[in-house]
């Protein structure tokens, strides 16, 4: 479904993405996994179209996607939950929904929140409330169900558990396990690697802009490297 080949990415003079390589077959999780600056964003920020790679290939259902704007990628059928939430804080619940359905119909936009309301029944409840007055895990419902609206067939998910309480990690990751047995192919980035590969199908690590492993997602959850490297206080 997604290829990226010898993808390099430089933010001016940095050289972010150093000739990534990686697929996403239709209907699995594929986690991207790696330490703090690794370029876990930079990779989803490029699959979107938010960045603009120098060199290498973006493939998504056999099409490049290096110089498609945003807009078009999304309607192509990728939808992205950003690193750190960002919703809107002045628009209530259902608005900053709507921002997620832009180019759709309101069958489509009805469609789109009955499938988001189905994972998440607080979201319906709060429909009407601020986002900004959400909790952070309310927000980072809000955050996921907006990059659903569009009925995504690949989903990009940055950091969907970051700083939240572990019930709602717990909570973050069968939803994201669900959206999946639903149909949606997902590639989500995580620096809670151990779950990560627990529920990933397929799995990379990132080094300093490079793919340094890969593999199936509970195999390299026994991986000594992986293990030292991102499993530290589990490990022992
Ligand atoms: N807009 C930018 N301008 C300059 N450098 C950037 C920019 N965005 C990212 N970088 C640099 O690119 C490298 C990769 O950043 P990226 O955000 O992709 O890492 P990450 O793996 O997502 O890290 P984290 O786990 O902290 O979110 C880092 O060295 C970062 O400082
Ligand atoms: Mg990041």
């Amino acid at each position: 479904m997604l290829e990226v080949t010898d993808l390099n990415v430089f933010y001016g003079g940095i050289h972010a993405l150093k000739g990534v390589n990686l697929k996403v077959k239709e209907g699995t999780v594929v986690t991207l996994i790696g330490a703090n600056g690794a370029g876990k964003s930079t990779t989803l920020r490029s699959i979107a179209g938010l960045v603009r790679p120098r060199s290498g290939s973006i493939k998504f259902a056999g099409e490049d996607l290096s110089t498609t704007p945003t807009h078009q990628i999304i309607q192509r059928g990728i939808g992205i939950s950003p690193e750190g939430r960002h919703v809107f804080p002045n628009l209530t619940v259902l608005e900053n929904l709507e921002m997620g359905a832009y180019h759709r119909t309101p069958e489509q936009l009805r469609d789109g929140l009955d499938w988001v309301y189905s994972l998440f029944p607080r979201l319906e409840e709060r429909r009407r409330q601020l986002a900004g007055t959400l909790s952070g895990g309310e927000q980072q419902m809000l955050a996921v169900g907006r990059a659903l609206m569009s009925r995504p067939k690949l989903v990009l998910l940055d950091e969907p558990s970051l700083g939240l309480a572990p019930l709602v990690v717990e909570e973050v990751f069968r939803t994201v396990q669900t959206i999946n047995q639903q149909g949606a192919t997902i590639l989500l980035v995580e620096q809670n690697a151990m779950a990560a590969l627990f529920v990933a199908d397929y799995a990379y690590v990132l080094e300093t802009g490079r793919i340094t492993l890969e593999g199936v997602g509970r195999e390299l959850l026994q991986d000594q490297r992986v293990r030292k490297a991102y499993l530290g206080e589990y490990s022992g």
